[in-house]
């Protein structure tokens, strides 16, 4: 089926269903520009949970989908490509949580989004890459296992040094590509322009960085910036999104472009299947929904 067709099929059975389509910032540019929503993970999470929609298809990771489903346990949340995972949610085990907990039973747990739902339930809080630092200055305990991305970890523990960081070794394989190299040379090809990335990054990326933001925090910055060029340390399918921001803008990554093999899984064609089939629905029993949701409910309550 041509891309246009297939296009338009999708427009016509998300409005016969009556339902919401989002995508990540890191999806193609061809799911992005057929979804209702774009944004990160718990901005998406969010948005599908206040939608009068009941019926969402999800286009992330898998992870990303059930935290949609857990902010909104009464609707279908679908998923186009169940095989999307994320290597550094998968990184830990509920066994290791629980390892940890053993080991350090005085210290609070903080686990970044990027954790499967099983994960999620053992946590004392979530974060984001946006408010981790906020949330963990706020924590009352001094010790704080940090979970599952060691990079984040770092950058926290560099920003509270007030607090004993515990962090796991997890990373995600994507920014970890960035290098420092990387940025002396983006920075000698395009002079004078902000190197902006995530805080997955590898700690010296960061330090040559300067801006450290989220895909959502990268996005305020562009739109807020009067600057007409920026090099970008993330998966290169934010480009996409930080152009439709800043059109008069020009946009270069950090060393070449950095690809999410999962993220990348989602096809047009896998998302006009899964809106015809309803599949597949992410399943979670109620007492996982309860207990995955109060570490949520208690970040954005901090
Ligand atoms: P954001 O929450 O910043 O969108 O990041 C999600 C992610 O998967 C980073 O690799
Ligand atoms: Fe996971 Fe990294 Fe891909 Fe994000 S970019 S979904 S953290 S593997």
């Amino acid at each position: 089926m041509e891309k246009n067709e297939m296009i338009a099929k999708i427009k016509e059975l998300k409005a016969k269903k009556g339902a919401l389509i989002v995508a990540h910032n890191y999806q193609i540019p061809e799911i992005q520009d057929v979804a209702d929503f774009t944004g990160d993970s718990l901005e998406l999470a969010r948005k599908t949970a206040a939608a009068p929609e009941k019926l969402i298809v999800f286009c992330g990771v898998k992870f990303m989908a059930e935290t949609a489903k857990i902010l909104s346990p009464d609707k279908k949340v679908l998923i186009p490509r169940i095989d999307a995972g994320c290597p550094l949610a998968d990184c830990i085990t509920v066994e290791e949580v629980k390892e940890y907990r053993k080991k350090y039973p005085n210290a609070a747990f903080a686990g970044y989004v990027n954790t499967n739902a099983e994960v999620k339930v053992l946590l004392d809080v979530c974060v984001t890459s946006a408010n981790a630092v906020d949330i963990v200055r706020k924590l009352p305990q001094k010790q704080v296992v940090f979970l599952p991305d060691k990079n984040l970890g770092y950058w926290v523990q560099k920003s509270v040094p007030e607090k004993e960081l515990i962090i796991h070794q997890g990373g995600c394989i994507v920014h970890r590509q960035f290098t420092k190299e990387d940025v002396i040379k983006s920075r000698e090809a395009h002079p004078g322009t902000k190197v902006i990335v995530h805080p997955e990054c590898e700690p010296e990326v960061v330090d040559a960085a300067d801006v450290v933001a989220s895909t959502a925090g990268m996005i305020k910055f562009v739109r807020e910036s009067p600057d007409k060029q920026f090099i970008i340390g993330t998966e290169e399918g934010h480009i996409h999104r930080l152009k439709k921001e800043r059109p008069d803008a020009e946009f270069f990554s950090v060393g070449s472009a950095k690809i999410c093999v999962n993220m990348k899984k989602t096809r047009l064609s896998d998302l006009l299947a899964c809106l015809e089939q309803e599949k597949t629905e992410i399943i979670l029993d109620k007492d996982t929904i309860k207990n995955a949701i109060r570490p949520i409910e208690k970040m954005v309550a901090m």
